[in-house]
């Protein structure tokens, strides 16, 4: 029995996490964050005290962190080097280095390599929902269903407010635009949406309006 892939992309903010794991929930299926690979992959640069402006050196060293995920939509996590890096790795130092490391190709290749090694895992036991910016277009392009979600840059900016401490709607929304920028501009695998995904616009939904409208998409596709 071949299993179930249901890749969504999209910028920060747009609800991915929230509606990836209640869809996961909802069909019984492992669930994975790919950001938290690339935070996590930051988190340990940032530790060694790797230069963010050399990207030979972090090609050089991007084999080296050990990174272990959990794919369950109810305990996510990330562990790397064996240490538990789930609260660190959401701190404004990971998230304003976070697009450095993750523009650098051989780091992107590695982490691709065990995206997809986790996606063939899951698939005997039902399959996966994947969420990133390049999962529909490069870790998985034969997904049966891929998600596009998008949401106003008003929208986004006060969704991570709300699950933040000590910021302001104006400081997030200039710092997403900022990642949007480099995300969408770098050249390897930029953020994009797939010619065969389908956009949803999340900014009027609240998440149980997300979820139904994306089973709504997987019963329909698959
Ligand atoms: O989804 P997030 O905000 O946790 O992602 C953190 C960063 O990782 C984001 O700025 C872009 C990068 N990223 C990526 O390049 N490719 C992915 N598949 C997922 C995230």
């Amino acid at each position: 029995m071949s299993g179930l892939v249901v890749a969504m992309d999209g910028p920060s903010g747009s609800g991915k996490s929230s509606a990836s794991k209640g869809v996961a929930r909802a069909l019984g299926l492992r669930y994975l964050d790919t950001g938290a690979m690339y935070r996590a992959v930051t988190w340990w640069m940032l530790q060694r005290g790797v230069n963010l402006e050399d990207a030979a050196e972090i090609a050089a060293r991007s084999a080296e962190p050990a990174l272990v995920m959990s794919t369950d939509p109810d305990a996510p996590g990330v562990t790397v080097d064996g240490v538990d890096v789930n609260g660190p790795i959401r701190g404004p130092e990971v998230t304003g280095a976070v697009s450095a490391i993750s523009a650098v190709p051989e780091v992107r290749r590695r982490l691709v390599a065990l995206q997809r090694e986790i996606i063939a895992e899951s698939l005997p036991g039902g399959g996966i929902v994947v969420e990133g910016r390049d999962i529909g277009t490069v870790v998985a392009p034969d997904a049966p269903v891929k998600i596009y979600l998008t949401a106003s840059a008003e929208a986004r900016a006060l969704r991570r407010t709300a699950e933040l401490d000590g910021t302001t709607v104006e400081a997030q929304r200039a710092a997403m635009a900022r990642r949007d920028t480099l995300d969408s501009t770098r050249k390897a695998d930029p953020l994009a949406m797939a010619a065969d995904a389908v956009e949803l616009d999340t900014t009027p939904l609240d998440l149980d309006e997300v979820i139904a409208e994306v089973l709504r998409l997987v019963k329909e596709r698959v």
